[in-house]
């Protein structure tokens, strides 16, 4: 959308005679200097002060051409229609209406004139053609005596228009005055152009950002170092592994064999998570089948099972007797689960108590599947339970506070919920629900 005039409180000129009569220097040398002037200061000038340096140079040169207004007008891209974007006039001046109202009717032979890209000289406004009789009206009401109207193209293409208006008396434009505004529309249609150019690239930025889906760029990042971390952990210890084990005087080949294929899993799980974190957060393609949240659960426990037994950790499942089937992303919902065990395991393992966490997936009432990860850790602290969610919340010392994020970014792509609530005993359990594969309960 076209931007609106900034600044409601208009300039307006107070300034002796004789300042005026300085800066009204028409002389050739006095109007090329202000032409050398405004195309410097507008090759200068950031995005951010084209706006203010417009309405600043439409008063130098209203003052130096000795006419009374001057305004812009802009197209809309998104209505096509016209719209005063800048405008400065002479004290006394009334300036035009800056409602965001498209331009009356009678103005449209003026507009037609513009998208053609012709330079409209009228010095006197009795002079306009009979069917232009509309504009001839129009110019009395607002009290112009004479016009000047020049295209503001940008890329070639007539985006708006630069008028100045002479309301005191009548303004004879010479061949001069109209090579000399032309060079000023281009100049500003250029610093305009830079302004467009700059508003489309963060068109798309801003879409991003507003995105809920989304997430910005460090969260993105954060989210892969995440799921990076726990996959890459497990081959480097199981690289150690097979070190170790190929020191023994007859080493175990099966063993190796296995901590061998671990490795080889779990580079491909990383290869997944790169490509899977991207396309969620990023919108791209993510690849939905049917899953099956036991054999999922299975897995993870799989996953999980070479730290729990370093960290003396009791780490069981519970599933339900039927197969619990929903739609969505193999890697996301792994990743998810992940996530919560891994919480789970750093909980138990700050407490004094029994180190024990279940995996538990159950049919609820409704088509859903809920997914619990409960623990006998330290339990959450009622403070932190409102910010478990947020990006960045933790309460580790060397965490990132994103595996939950993570977690409810994905688990509400699926469209499920995600909750916390601490346990009776001790600790806490943290869990999901996801909607029943429609597939599986059209055919069950
Ligand atoms: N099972 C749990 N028991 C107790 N507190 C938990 C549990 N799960 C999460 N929390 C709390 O929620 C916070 C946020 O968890 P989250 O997984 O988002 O980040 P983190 O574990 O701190 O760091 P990381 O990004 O490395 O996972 C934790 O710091 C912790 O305080
Ligand atoms: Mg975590």
């Amino acid at each position: 959308m076209v931007d609106k005039i900034k600044n409601e409180n208009r300039r307006t000129a107070s300034r002796t005679i004789a300042q005026e009569r300085a800066l009204a220097d028409t002389s050739a040398g006095g109007f090329e200097k202000l032409l050398a002037d405004l195309s410097s200061v507008f090759v200068r000038a950031s995005v951010d002060e084209i706006d203010d340096e417009i309405e600043h140079w439409l008063e130098r040169i209203v003052l130096a051409m000795g006419v009374d207004r001057s305004t812009v007008v802009q197209s809309d891209p998104q209505d096509g229609q016209l719209y005063i974007t800048h405008q400065w006039a002479r004290e006394g001046v009334s300036a035009l209406p800056r409602s965001r109202t498209a331009p009356p009717r009678q103005f449209s032979w003026l507009v037609d004139k513009v998208y053609s890209g012709e330079v409209l000289v009228i010095s006197r406004v009795d002079d306009l053609p009979p069917e232009a009789s509309t504009v001839r009206e129009a110019f009395r009401l607002i009290g112009n005596k004479s016009n000047l109207t020049v295209p503001l193209r940008v890329g070639g293409l007539v985006v708006g228009a630069l008028l100045f208006g002479a309301i005191v008396s009548e303004k004879h434009w010479s061949e001069q005055d109209v090579q000399r505004l032309k060079l000023v529309a281009e100049i500003l249609g250029n610093a305009l152009e830079r302004k467009r150019a700059e508003a489309e690239i963060r068109r798309p930025l801003e879409e991003l950002r507003q995105s809920s889906q989304v997430m910005a760029l460090g969260e993105l990042t954060a989210s892969l170092a995440h799921e990076l971390n726990q996959p890459l952990g497990a081959i480097l210890n199981n690289a150690k592994a097979v070190r170790r084990l190929l020191t023994a005087a007859s080493p175990d080949l099966s063993e190796i064999n296995e901590a061998l294929e671990d490795i080889i899993r779990d580079d491909a799980r990383a290869v997944d998570i790169v490509k899977n974190v991207r396309a969620m957060f990023m919108r791209g393609e993510v690849k939905m089948s049917t899953v099956d949240v036991q054999e999922l659960l299975l897995d993870v426990a799989r996953i999980v099972g070479a730290d729990a037994r370093t960290k003396r950790i009791s780490c069981s499942t519970e599933l339900p007797d039927s197969p619990a089937l929903v739609r969505g992303n193999q890697t996301h919902l792994t990743q998810a689960v992940l996530n919560l065990v891994m919480n789970a395991f750093d909980s138990v393992c700050d407490s004094e108590g029994p180190r024990k966490v279940t995996l538990l997936a159950a049919r609820d009432k409704g088509d859903e599947i809920r997914v619990s990860v409960r623990d006998s850790g330290k339990g959450i602290d009622p403070a932190a339970m409102p910010r478990l969610f947020e990006p960045f919340f933790t309460t580790k010392p060397s965490g990132m506070g994103m595996g939950l994020t993570i977690v409810r970014s994905i688990v509400e792509n699926h469209g499920g919920r995600i909750w916390a609530t601490p346990n009776s005993d001790c600790g806490a359990t943290l869990q999901f629900t996801l909607p029943v594969d429609p597939a599986s309960t059209q055919s069950g």
